[in-house]
């Protein structure tokens, strides 16, 4: 098979962590998340990602997109998934009805053959080059919960966003830990919206 060009959001590949935990031979593999990056030479189909997880009995996963070739692939397995709403549809997903109709798109066809159990809305905004990211975060992520509820799916799958621990401008000693204090409007607003919800901070 040669490899032609293909979309980047159709890509994915195990991250290198994975292979370590692996290769240490860590016991409770089962409870580990594996994340799939998106950007990649060689990647392998769907197909054998999920013989690997099968074997390595890995049940949850994160993909950094709704490619609808993974959803598929995924159908009827014992995986826990996790999707991303990429950064770029932020903007656009602060509209309820633009978040009813991606909800209605990219996750109800799928659900619930393939194990979706939760949104992460865009990757890493926190730390991202594009400040004005920030300011869509929340109403984006009221916008798809709000979609979730009325397409009877807020009780199976929960809407939250991956932060990487950049947004911590003091995080040692652990009782010191603080937002960045630019971000703090922001992240007031973004826990507030978490704690509403009785959504766990993903990362
Ligand atoms: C930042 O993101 C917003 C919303 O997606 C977009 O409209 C804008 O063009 C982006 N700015 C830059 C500098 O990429
Ligand atoms: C999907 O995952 C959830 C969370 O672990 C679990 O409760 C549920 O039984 C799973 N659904 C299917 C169809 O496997």
């Amino acid at each position: 098979m040669d490899s032609p060009l293909r979309p980047t959001t159709s890509l994915f590949q195990i991250l290198v962590t994975f292979f370590l935990l692996f290769f240490l031979g860590l016991k409770e593999v089962e409870s580990l998340g594996i994340n799939y990056g998106q950007v990649a030479n060689n990647l392998p189909p769907p197909e054998k990602v999920l013989q690997l997880l099968h074997a390595l009995k890995i049940t949850k996963a994160r993909i950094y997109d709704t490619n609808p070739q993974v959803l598929t692939t995924f159908a009827n397995t014992n995986i826990e998934l996790i999707v991303t709403v990429e950064n770029q549809m932020l903007a656009t997903l602060c509209d309820q009805q633009q978040a009813l109709q991606w909800v209605t798109s990219h996750i109800r066809p799928y659900f619930p053959a393939t194990n979706i159990t939760g949104i992460a809305v865009g990757n890493e905004i926190f730390t991202d080059e594009n400040m004005s990211l920030m300011t869509y975060l929340v109403p984006a992520m009221v916008s798809i919960h709000t979609a979730l509820v009325k397409t009877g799916l807020s009780q199976y799958i929960q809407v939250s966003s991956p932060n990487s621990l950049a947004v911590l401008a003091n995080s040692y000693p652990p009782s010191a830990g603080s937002f960045r204090t630019d971000l703090n409007e922001i992240m007031q607003q973004f826990l507030q919206f978490l704690a509403n919800y009785k959504i766990t901070f993903l990362d």
